[in-house]
């Protein structure tokens, strides 16, 4: 099986859907955003050259990014495919992907710009297991987290501040990319401001396409 990307703007529940969908796809998510925040706490060179630009929410540069990569996609676990979810996020981040491995579909997830600066600033996760919560609309169950050791954890770039950056950064440097997909017939988008459970299905359906 080829890979597939989960695309969309910051907060449009990439990361979110990642996790119900591995379990019906069986490829491993390869988030580069959580591959820059363990470098940045353990404080490697990658991270403490990424650290600059997350924290300004701008994107960290090609050549970083495309390494890591490189490197990810040679673990055992990649050799069926991967679910990428925040790559590629700029042209030259595609084509470097194309080098690398097939893509079978593009899931973008699509919600409003006026929804996300809600859904970031109201973000948490459990640090235990990494499940993503929100205040208002995905809370943690009142029975705890299925991990049973629910430690809630924020993200430093989770502010209004830096919200609007990577927004400006996703539709200037990101969105071009649904052309190049679209051309290439395997883009698929999805409305991404509804019940999780309903994109959840219809991120399934396409898929299946
Ligand atoms: P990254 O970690 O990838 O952040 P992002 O793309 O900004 O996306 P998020 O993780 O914020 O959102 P998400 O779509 O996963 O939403 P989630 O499911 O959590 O990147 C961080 C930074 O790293 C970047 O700014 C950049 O600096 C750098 N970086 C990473 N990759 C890079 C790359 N390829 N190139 C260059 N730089 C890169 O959901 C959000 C919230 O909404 C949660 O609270 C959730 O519970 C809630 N929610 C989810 N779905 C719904 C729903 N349907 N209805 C209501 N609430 C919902």
């Amino acid at each position: 099986m080829s890979s597939i990307v989960l695309f969309g703007p910051p907060g449009a529940g990439k990361g979110t859907q990642a996790e119900r969908i591995m379990t019906s796809t069986g490829l491993p998510q390869v988030s580069t955003g959580d591959m820059l925040r363990a470098a940045v706490k353990d404080q490697t060179p990658t991270g403490i050259e990424a650290k600059e630009y997350m924290e300004a929410g701008k994107l960290v540069p090609d050549s970083i990014i495309i390494e890591l990569i490189k490197q990810r996609i040679k673990l055992p676990d990649a050799v069926n495919g991967v679910m990428f979810d925040g790559f590629p996020r700029t042209v030259p981040q595609a084509e470097a992907l194309s080098e690398i491995t097939d893509v079978s579909h593009v899931i973008a997830i699509e919600v409003p710009d006026e929804r996300i600066v809600d859904r970031i600033c109201g973000r948490y996760s459990c640090a235990s297991c990494g499940l993503v919560f929100h205040e208002t609309f995905n809370p943690v169950p009142k029975s705890g987290c299925s991990c049973g050791n629910f430690v809630e954890k924020r993200r430093a770039d989770d502010n209004k501040d830096t919200v609007l950056s990577r927004l400006s950064a996703y539709h200037e440097q990101t969105s071009p990319l649904a052309e190049w997909y679209e051309n290439l017939g395997i883009f698929h988008r999805i409305n991404g401001d509804r019940e999780i459970d309903l994109i959840s299905h219809d991120i399934l359906l396409a898929l299946e396409n």
